[in-house]
């Protein structure tokens, strides 16, 4: 029986009963309205208003761009559209990095303006007192290890995070200060399915994968590459469920015929 099914709107309660009785949490991102709608009635547990609209959605080749301004615009259209599932909200790159009380004014703006229910933000021990400060405010808090792509320049590749010891020693002990933080979830992004089975088990919060195998609580996917609009994307951990590229690409030339072939509007479609 699903510990969800009759809920109004997932929380993150909800999310810790869903870990203890073994039930995964689905999460894919979203960063629009009509998305976020299709997503909600579909039953997404959890949609992630992703710092990857800077990739997806603007077109740019990392997240480091995308502004806090950005990120409540896409927010506030994603709340507008879920009607049940639990809403977070990357922090992006240069909101919080600063200090706590940058990371607090950054989340809190969030919050306000957008009507999302949490956020995210990169890293361990390093911005646990931001984490800290944010939670004390009252804002639900997701963490982010593994791959982080707002590091991108110091990591200098997308390659698979954690593979030697020392690295994921200093993950596990990240995931257990993010835990005792207060952190309501963590996602591990591209690391060794190994290891995101032993950060799971260590864990009583949460962990979404992304890349990082089938033992994690859950499992989050950027919603256009898993509907297949992003042209050319097929990392080994991609399922990629839809071909909208080549769907809306020949729906597209369908419409330039008939315009040009006057076959477009007909009698019917005209007043
Ligand atoms: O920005 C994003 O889409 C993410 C997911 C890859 C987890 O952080």
């Amino acid at each position: 029986m699903s510990v969800n099914k009759e809920v109004k709107r997932i929380t993150t309660h909800i999310l810790q009963e869903m870990k203890q009785h073994g039930e995964k949490i689905s999460m894919l991102t979203a960063y629009d309205f009509s998305m976020a709608t299709i997503l909600d009635d579909a039953g997404l547990d959890v949609l992630l208003v992703g710092d990857s609209a800077s990739n997806v959605m603007a077109g740019h080749e990392t997240t480091l761009p995308i502004t806090l301004d950005q990120m409540i615009y896409h927010a506030a259209s994603v709340v507008r559209g879920a009607a049940r599932a639990f809403v977070v909200v990357d922090l992006p790159f240069g909101s919080y990095q600063g200090n706590s009380k940058e990371a607090l004014n950054s989340a809190i703006r969030i919050m306000k303006e957008s009507g999302a229910h949490g956020v995210k933000l990169e890293g361990g021990t390093e911005v646990v007192d931001s984490i800290q400060r944010i939670i004390t405010a009252g804002i639900p808090v997701m963490g982010h290890l593994g791959l982080t792509p707002q590091s991108i320049y110091k990591f200098g590749t997308y390659t698979v995070r954690a593979k030697g010891e020392a690295e994921a020693d200093k993950l596990k002990s990240d995931a257990l200060a993010l835990q005792e933080a207060g952190c309501f979830g963590i996602v591990l992004e591209k690391i060794p399915a190994k290891l995101g089975a032993a950060v799971s088990k260590s864990l009583h919060i949460p962990t979404i994968g992304i890349g990082a195998g089938p033992d994690c609580d859950g499992q989050v996917l950027v919603v256009n590459d898993m509907i297949g609009l992003t042209k050319g994307f097929k990392p080994r951990f991609l399922r990629q469920y839809l071909n909208l590229y080549d769907g809306i690409k020949d729906a597209a030339q369908a419409y330039i015929r008939d315009v040009k072939g006057n076959d477009f509007p007909n009698e019917k479609e005209q007043y």
